[in-house]
């Protein structure tokens, strides 16, 4: 089903696409030309990085998946219970990023059991992944109302309709991981800017473990995350018309421990030259030099709780696993 069969403002489409490839050429400008060489993590989603994320999800190495939705499994009714429990009044469940919706489905349909009238806003920058939630939600849970957003989240607080009710905002799979510190403090802000007091925030986080626990995760055995990682030259092959080697180029994965956080790379395994026609851009990489293309902080329930308190939030309640691999936190708007 296309997404205008759920809402109506959406002159949007074509006009996101035109922003789509300003921003990438934009990015890829600021971010190839100084030094040390850095790309945005969004340009790893295109549709083919998506496909290789899902695939990474499924991977063994890769935990956060599987164990977010374990603890969703085993606690979905005690978190709802949680949210619900200050006054009767309606819900909405706030997504931001639209997820994958196994997870989420897992929390609508606890919350289905707790109210009668039950609202979904996903939020995305991305019309195609508002489609694939909505449609999914639709098709597992009839009864839910959907209500998709087309908003960056990042740069914008959300614009959110009046409710009377309590909003459940979500933000789960980690994706807040992705920030930096100062961005992730934004985006919250954002958030808690468009939400009254007592509004209720989820958050899921991986947590900080052992090293090589973390390395394994994100530099799997088959090589999906190297794809993954690489696909990104790949991208810029195809949408910019680069002429990227990518056999010359090879994925790392890093544990900073300063930043408490996984870096991932590409690394030039030599000397060579790269022309990306659509930025107008030619760049000489030598042996060994790096583009950063991706952060993955691990939080300490510490940082965690100093986050949301920075936000505008006050902890409620955490529900983690057995190894204290991961945490979803619930949170209240203050
Ligand atoms: C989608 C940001 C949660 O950081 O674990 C997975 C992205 N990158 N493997 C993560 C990712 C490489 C993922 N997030």
């Amino acid at each position: 089903m296309n997404i205008a069969s759920y809402s109506n403002s959406f002159g949007a489409e074509n006009h996101s696409f035109l922003g789509a490839r300003a921003a990438l050429i934009h990015e890829v400008q600021r971010g190839l030309l100084k030094r040390p060489r850095s790309l945005v993590p969004w340009m790893l989603y295109d549709a083919e990085g998506s496909r290789l994320f899902e695939r990474i999800t499924a991977l063994p190495e890769y935990y956060p998946t599987r164990t977010e939705r374990e603890i969703f499994a085993e606690s979905a009714n005690e978190i709802v219970a949680a949210v619900c429990s200050r006054n009767p009044a309606p819900v909405r469940l706030l997504e931001l990023g639209a997820g994958t919706a196994a997870k989420t489905g897992i929390l609508l349909d606890a919350l289905s059991r707790l109210r009668k009238r039950v609202v979904y806003i996903p939020v995305d920058v991305s019309p195609d992944a508002l489609d694939a939630a909505c449609d999914s939600i639709a098709c597992l849970l009839p009864h839910v109302q959907l209500q998709p957003l087309v908003a960056n989240y990042v740069t914008h607080p959300p614009r959110l309709g009046s409710f009377n009710g309590t909003t459940f905002a979500i933000y789960i799979g980690s994706s807040i991981g992705n920030f930096s510190p100062e961005e992730a403090r934004t985006i919250l802000r954002n958030l808690r800017s468009q939400l009254r007091a007592g509004d209720a925030l989820l958050l899921g986080t991986d947590l900080v473990k052992d090293e090589a626990t973390l390395l394994r995760a994100y530099d799997d055995r088959q090589g999906v995350t190297a794809a993954f990682n690489l696909n990104l030259l790949h991208r810029l092959n195809r949408e910019l018309f680069a002429n990227f080697d990518t056999t010359c180029f090879r994925h790392l994965a890093r544990w900073n421990c300063a930043e408490s956080r996984i870096e991932m790379h590409l690394e030039s395994t030599r000397d060579q030259h790269v022309f990306i026609a659509g930025a107008q851009l030619g760049i000489h990489f030598e042996a060994s030099e790096t583009i950063h293309t991706e952060n993955s902080y691990k939080f300490t329930h510490a940082r965690i709780y100093t986050l949301l308190e920075d936000s505008g939030f006050c902890f409620q309640e955490v529900w983690t696993d057995r190894r204290e691999w991961y945490a979803v936190t619930l949170a209240r708007a203050t």
